[in-house]
């Protein structure tokens, strides 16, 4: 880390070499989109993959009281943001450590923020998936292939993408409801798109509109006399939990159980061992 020590008057120059990926800091105009479509409060845990000169993160513990992690690879500018959050009166929330956002442990994030490149998003994906449905990711410039993104906004010059990660509601589900016909219900889910029907005894009907937003799942059934319930729940692990509503009727409340084992969603992440296995093929094969 030789470096390092250099970092009191250190001046990191735009388009400079980075680990995975060269450093330009974001706009200021992208950062607060970034963090407003993230919808940052004080009780979110910030994380900023490839921090650069903490300006992301720094935004979120100053205007929104977020706790705020940056993971930065060069240590200069690790020491150079750390002296830039104290510089704004942030240091207490506010840190920036040496590492490698591919071997990093950020998983108590509740918002992931990143500025990388395509290929670095489509590594970090599988990860991104084992985080707790609702956590928001967002990325300036880049997107994830083919998961496509909840929200966009173009700020200035940037565009900016956010993703919210879904629970998994695939499967089969008996659904429960007082005054509703007993009803199995069956999912199917890429990200988070989802696509369904319903079977009330012999009538099967396609689920319209079905919605999902981190754990929030939200759809419509046609009944077997033809009226439309409208359904709002929070899936959490095998149930799922809500209201369901008739047209000019109060909400009452419902439940759905799963029935077998859900799908998988995305690629699945590499646990460590066949990560350390690639690795070390990928190094012999140099
Ligand atoms: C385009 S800059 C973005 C900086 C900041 N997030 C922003 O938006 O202003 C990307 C940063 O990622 C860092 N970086 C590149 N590869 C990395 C890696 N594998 N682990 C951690 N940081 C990395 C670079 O040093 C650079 O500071």
């Amino acid at each position: 880390m030789a470096g390092a020590q250099t970092s009191g008057n250190y001046e990191p120059q735009r388009g400079q070499a980075g680990k995975d990926v060269i450093w330009i800091p974001s706009p200021d105009e992208v950062v607060n989109r970034m963090l407003q479509m993230a919808e940052v409060k004080a009780s979110d845990r910030v994380f900023d993959l490839g921090s650069g000169d903490g300006k992301i993160a720094i935004a979120a513990g100053r205007n929104y009281g977020a706790r705020s992690t940056g993971l930065e690879f060069n240590p200069d500018m690790v020491q150079l943001s750390n002296r830039l959050a104290k510089e704004a009166g942030v240091a207490d929330k506010v840190n920036f450590r040496q590492a490698d956002i591919f071997v990093a442990d950020f998983s108590s994030a509740t918002v992931v923020t990143m500025y990388l490149l395509p290929e670095l998003n489509l590594r970090l994906r599988p990860k991104l998936f084992t985080m707790p449905p609702g956590t928001r990711v967002v990325s300036h410039s880049f997107t994830m292939g083919d998961w496509q993104p909840d929200e966009t906004a173009r700020a200035g010059t940037g565009e900016v993408f956010l993703w919210r990660i879904p629970a998994n509601a695939s499967g089969q589900w008996k659904l429960t409801a007082p005054g509703v016909a007993e009803a199995g219900l069956r999912f199917s889910q890429k990200y988070q798109m989802l696509e369904g029907d319903a079977e009330f005894g012999p009538l099967r009907a396609s689920i319209v509109q079905p919605r999902l937003s981190g754990d929030v799942l939200r759809f419509q059934v046609r009944d077997p006399s033809g009226v439309v319930l409208s359904f709002d729940g929070k899936v959490a692990g095998n149930r799922i939990t809500g209201t369901v509503s008739r047209p000019g009727q109060a909400a009452t409340p419902f439940q759905a159980t799963r029935e077998g084992e859900p799908s998988p969603i995305a690629e699945r992440a590499p646990d460590p061992a066949e990560l350390s296995s690639a690795s070390l093929a990928a190094s012999l094969a140099r």
